[in-house]
């Protein structure tokens, strides 16, 4: 059915702000760069691109009759900050499991940014040792398992929510909402660059753009570090979101483009071309960016656009999906 018949619980202002990158276009001397701002989506804890997914599943979480919600990611999760906050909004309870999906020295890691932030908004977190890993876990499961014991009703929502039937729907309309705004600005977006890790914000994207008459591209930047794994779930988030939202026809492999090469060996771990990416754009825009996600997409941006790979006449937009609450947990950086 068209996405326009799912019910939608909103979480964010309304469109996410759209502007001109001007030093920083300037500065790479090549294709014109904008953002589009989900970090500011939201009065819910920051926002964020989770905020916008949660969009689309809070309908069923009230349906379902939950009183808690059970989700997973790492100890500098911005998700499960996500969820923390819908959870305080719609008065239900937040059980988070925070895996070590980092290892990273700084004393504070586990105590400031996001995990801070979800203590304070009440959720129920749990440090769990376990690695990084974008499927589904175990520890996740025991946690859901643990709330129906207790007499509570779970409602569970994966990693990013990417695994979640309907986690795609939010940037499928990200993708409507940027046509709308191209409009109003008069210009057009051939090319968007985009973080990939749990992989339905990209996915989401791909279905939503799919739809619409004129093709452009929608690249992905890998920031888990375990590309193939990202590359298969974007595509099957991809086409299992065009099929929800009636797109009619299948999507081309050449439709979905996740590139390598800013994510360093680890997921979590800056490299230099991620610092070289946040001091770049704080310096010359006052956008900060973290050194888990957006750091990585901007450096893939910069590099993107510096060799012509993005030409000259682009107009490019770069999906600024939020995070920086983690940027207090990596201060030994700066
Ligand atoms: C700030 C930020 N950027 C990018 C991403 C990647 O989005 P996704 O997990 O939907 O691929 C995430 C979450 O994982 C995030 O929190």
């Amino acid at each position: 059915m068209p996405l326009s018949d799912f019910d939608r619980y909103p979480l964010t202002f309304g469109p996410s702000p759209v502007h001109r990158l001007e030093r920083l276009s300037a500065h790479l001397g090549g294709a014109t760069i904008w953002a589009k701002r989900e970090d500011v989506n939201s009065g819910l804890a920051f926002g964020g691109n989770k905020t916008r997914k949660l969009e689309y599943i809070v309908p069923d979480i009230l349906a379902s009759g939950a009183d808690t919600l059970v989700s997973i990611g790492g100890v500098q999760s911005n998700h499960t900050r996500q969820v923390a906050a819908v959870a305080a909004k719609l008065g239900l309870k937040a059980r988070l499991v925070q895996e070590k999906w980092v290892d990273w020295p700084d004393a504070v890691n586990d105590k400031v940014g996001n995990i801070l932030l979800s203590r304070i908004m009440g959720a129920e977190v749990r440090l769990d040792s376990a690695g990084f890993d974008i499927g589904i876990r175990s520890s996740w499961q025991q946690a859901i398992a643990e709330v129906e014991e207790s007499g509570g009703v779970p409602y569970p929502i994966p990693a990013g929510a990417s695994e979640h039937r309907l986690g795609g729907l939010g940037f499928a309309n990200w993708a409507y909402e940027v046509q709308q705004q191209e409009r109003e600005l008069g210009v057009f977006f051939d090319t968007i660059v985009v973080c990939t890790v749990t992989g339905s914000t990209h996915a989401g994207m791909i279905a939503g753009f799919a739809g619409q008459d004129r093709p452009r591209r929608v690249i992905g930047i890998d920031a888990s570090a375990t590309i193939e794994k990202t590359r298969d779930q974007v595509a099957r988030i991809a086409r299992h979101t065009a099929e929800l939202i009636g797109l009619g026809r299948e999507l081309r492999e050449d439709e979905i483009t996740v590139l390598e090469g800013w994510a360093g060996d680890l997921y979590g771990i800056p490299v230099d071309s991620t610092v070289e990416a946040i001091r770049t754009s704080a310096q010359l825009e006052g956008m900060i960016i973290d050194p888990v996600y957006e750091g990585k997409s901007m450096a893939g941006l910069i590099d993107l656009v510096r060799d012509g790979e993005i030409g000259k006449g682009s107009n490019v937009l770069y999906a600024h999906l939020g995070g920086q609450p983690a940027l207090n947990a990596y201060s030994g950086i700066f």
